[in-house]
């Protein structure tokens, strides 16, 4: 298949979460409506009544709390009719207890996946991958991952992910190599030769060089 068509065109990290309205199963969306002023996880999964696809979506609603608390929403998609969504919902409920609470779109036409490049035609023509969009609260995609359809995802890495962005928001530092939440955080490196001075003198940090150094959350 001809990949280089626009038709395959990838939002890219830095751009506003193209726009779209769908069907879900909590109702109709429009996307830049939805969850205004909030952080947005949208997430595709092949097809419903698959084991892989039921294990992640279950990962997502039982950690739905943890999402709650990083002022999150969750909103899953998948090239599903609704009526397959709400059988599949209704199904894992009844089946494990646990409840889909976020909206999942049914994405028939696949117009949703094609603009958001979750259909990958050399991995399937017609099941989306398994991908997350992290989007802020601009709208714009600051994360994105991509996942085969035979390799599910990693919850304590998507909400470690989600976490890090807005800390480094937040304070504006970034995160080393395996961050989480409490580790130190880096500081940015200076940019001008007084900073760099001022750098090497400062022995409240934790210093390789002048620009690698890390130090407490709170006290970035
Ligand atoms: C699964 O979720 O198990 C699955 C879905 C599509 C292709 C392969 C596996």
């Amino acid at each position: 298949m001809d990949t280089t068509h626009d038709f395959y065109a990838m939002p890219r990290i830095g751009d506003i979460a193209p726009d779209f309205e769908a069907v879900t199963t909590k109702g109709k969306i429009k996307f830049s409506d939805f969850a205004k002023g909030k952080w947005i996880v949208m997430f595709s999964h092949p097809a419903d009544f698959t084991p892989v696809c039921t294990t992640e979506m279950s990962g997502f609603a039982v950690r739905k709390e943890e999402f709650d608390a990083l002022n999150t929403e969750l909103m899953g998609l998948s090239i599903d009719s609704i009526h397959s969504h709400l059988a599949w919902v209704n199904n894992v409920r009844e089946k494990t207890g646990v409840y889909f609470d976020f909206p999942i779109i049914a994405d028939i036409d696949m117009k949703v996946s094609k603009l958001y490049g979750m259909l990958q035609p050399n991995e399937s023509e017609t099941a989306a991958v398994r991908a997350v969009f992290f989007i802020d609260p601009k709208k714009k995609i600051r994360l994105i991952m991509y996942y085969p359809l035979n390799v599910g995802r990693n919850m304590d890495e998507i909400l470690r992910v989600l976490e890090a962005l807005q800390v480094s928001d937040k304070h504006k530092v970034a995160m080393p190599l395996n961050w989480k939440a409490g580790d130190k955080v880096i500081v940015p490196p200076p940019k001008t030769l007084d900073e760099l001075e001022a750098r090497l003198k400062d022995d409240s940090i934790e210093k390789v060089d002048f620009y690698l150094a890390k130090r407490d959350l709170e006290l970035a």
